[in-house]
Order: C-alpha cells, then sequence, then structure tokens
C-alpha cells in the first residue's frame, strides 16, 4: 500500500463514523474472519421513502479488528445511508472502501469483512429473523463480551 493510501486508511480509521452499537436498530449482522479472527458488527435502521421504500436510514459499526476493516466500516456505513435493501446487497467490499481507495491483496479480507456484517443484516432483514431493536440488543451484548473476552489476547478493542 502506498505511503498515501496508507495514510488515508490510518485516519479513517482514528476518527471513524459511526461507531457504536445502535439501540434502536432494526438489524444486526456480524461477521468475523477465521483467517485472522477479526470480528465486525453492523447495526442496521431502516425508513420508508415515498419514491423507493424501504430503505436503510442509518448505519452503525463496532469491530474488534484491525484499522483497515474499522476505515472500510466507516465510509461504509456513511455510504449505506438512503440505499434500498436491493442496492445494499449489491455491494462488494471493493464498493465499501472506495471512498478510501485500493487495498492490497493481503487487505481485501479487510473489506470483504465488512461485506460480510452487512450481508448478514440484510439476510436478517429478508428473513425476519430480527426486526426490533430488541432482538438486536441481546445479540449487541453478544459482540461486546466476545470482545472483551478477547482481551486476554491482547488484541485491539474499539468501542465508541
Ligand atoms: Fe483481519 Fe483486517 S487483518 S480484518
Amino acid at each position: 500500500m502506498s505511503e498515501d493510501l496508507e495514510q488515508k486508511y490510518r485516519d479513517a480509521a482514528a476518527k471513524p463514523s459511526n461507531l457504536g452499537e445502535m439501540k434502536d436498530a432494526d438489524v444486526v449482522g456480524t461477521a468475523g474472519s477465521p483467517g485472522c479472527g477479526d470480528m465486525l458488527r453492523i447495526w442496521l435502521k431502516f425508513r420508508e421513502e415515498k419514491k423507493k421504500g424501504k430503505v436503510i436510514d442509518k448505519a452503525s459499526f463496532q469491530s474488534f479488528g484491525c484499522e483497515t476493516a474499522i476505515a472500510v466500516a466507516s465510509v461504509a456505513t456513511e455510504m449505506l445511508a438512503g440505499k434500498t435493501m436491493e442496492e445494499a446487497q449489491a455491494l462488494q467490499g471493493e464498493d465499501l472502501s472506495a471512498p478510501l481507495g485500493p487495498l492490497p491483496p493481503m487487505k481485501v479480507h479487510c473489506a470483504s469483512l465488512v461485506e460480510e456484517a452487512l450481508k448478514q443484516a440484510l439476510t436478517e432483514e429478508k428473513s425476519g429473523m430480527i426486526s426490533d431493536s430488541e432482538a438486536a440488543a441481546p445479540q449487541a451484548q453478544g459482540l461486546q463480551q466476545s470482545m472483551q473476552d478477547s482481551q486476554t489476547g491482547g488484541r485491539k478493542i474499539v468501542f465508541d
């Protein structure tokens, strides 16, 4: 990764947007990377629009992971606002990281982690498995607990 690009990612990770649990979320999606063991969770809240129908009103995330995943999740949660389910479903990792610039091969999985958490949340919405904040809240606790439990491994933990 070039120094410029690396700095962009570092800056985005240092001041991430939409970091933290969303108490009134409609759905939540969690993904873990088997390769590096990092985890990421995305919360989505929907709203109805006259022209587009159901769209993402806002998105937030928590991450137990590397700077790159945090940076991508930050820009991804910004770009998701106003997107329909179909538009969000079509987004790949490279789309989600596009505002920051192309990732080197060894960091592509960091953006994939964000994509997987997003797709998981959208799947929950489609299946109706989690459709209100009461259902999302216990899962949020779960990630927080799993992140805290992992503290013994000396890994970076990021909360708002
Ligand atoms: Fe695993 Fe970035 S190194 S998500």
